[in-house]
């Protein structure tokens, strides 16, 4: 069977909403075993019981995690890999958003993006590296559409996220000698609380303008499409997989056509 990720063990960081949530869905789906990591204990464990309760073939184990926390991290992936026999793949789907007013730049909030988007991806990269090497196995870093069509209020994000890609870069070239993969996804928009999450109201309903903030979203894709959470957990599927044994250091673009870079 092609694409077979069954039985493998994939970490998969943020995985409490939206992307990583569908990415620890899609790969119980395919009868991984499914490390889902987050800093929300609560929101995690709804999701990986909501998952587990689907009969998938697979299994989702729920792991309370600070990706900014180094030491938190290390001791976090060598206790999955030690429970469950080693660790196949890491990937890093943790991230927030903040808004920054380049006029005004909010240092202290660059940093704290910064220090999950960025700081985060490495500390799991970092730890997960002598685990991967045993398995032979990859990274998935999640970057952002975003580097090639940014927004102003998006500085602090997309330097953040071009620190990821360069972090990809960089250890697909240092561990490709070990037999380790490390590839990065940049999505478009994808229908997710990250996007809501302005147009969210106290009471969890959606704000009367979302729906025209959607179909913007929409616009920017000849296909006329936002993606959902899903859209990038296969593709990331594929990256982990046997059959992308020749594919490393590479940003790939689940984003409905929303940039088409030659
Ligand atoms: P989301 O906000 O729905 O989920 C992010 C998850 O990361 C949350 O569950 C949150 O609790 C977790 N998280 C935040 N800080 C953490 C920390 N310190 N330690 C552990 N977990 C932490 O966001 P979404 O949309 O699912 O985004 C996932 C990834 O995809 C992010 O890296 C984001 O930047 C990226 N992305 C999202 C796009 C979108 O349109 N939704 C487009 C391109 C990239």
């Amino acid at each position: 069977m092609a694409f077979d990720v069954a039985g493998r063990v994939i970490l998969v960081t943020g995985a409490a909403s939206g992307i990583g949530a569908g990415i620890a869905e899609v790969f119980a789906a395919e009868g991984a075993v499914v490390v889902a990591a987050d800093l929300f204990a609560d929101r995690l464990d709804a999701e990986a019981h909501r998952i587990n309760s689907l009969g998938l073939r697979g299994t989702v184990h729920a792991m309370q995690l600070d990706v900014t926390d180094a030491a938190a991290v290390e001791r976090a992936l060598d206790g999955a890999a030690a429970e469950h026999g080693g660790i196949d793949a890491v990937i890093n789907s943790a991230g927030i958003f903040i808004d920054i007013d380049p006029h005004d730049i909010d240092t202290d909030a660059v940093r704290r993006v910064m220090e999950v988007n960025f700081f985060g991806a490495l500390n799991v990269c970092s730890a997960a590296t002598k685990h991967l090497i045993a398995r032979k196995g990859s990274m998935v870093n999640l970057a952002t559409g975003g580097l090639d069509r940014p927004l102003p209020a998006q500085l602090a994000y997309v330097a953040s996220k071009a620190a990821v890609v360069e972090l990809t870069r960089t250890m697909a070239l240092a561990l490709g000698s070990d037999g380790v993969r490390v590839n990065a996804v940049a999505p478009g928009y994808i229908d997710t609380p990250m996007i809501r999450r302005n147009y969210t109201l106290p009471n969890g309903e959606l704000s009367a303008g979302w729906e025209d903030q959607l179909e913007t979203y929409r616009s920017l894709s000849p296909l006329h499409l936002v993606g959902e959470p899903s859209d990038v957990a296969w593709q990331i599927v594929y990256l982990v997989s046997d059959e992308a044994r020749f594919v490393t250091g590479q940003t790939f673009r689940p984003n409905g056509g929303f940039v088409v870079p030659r």
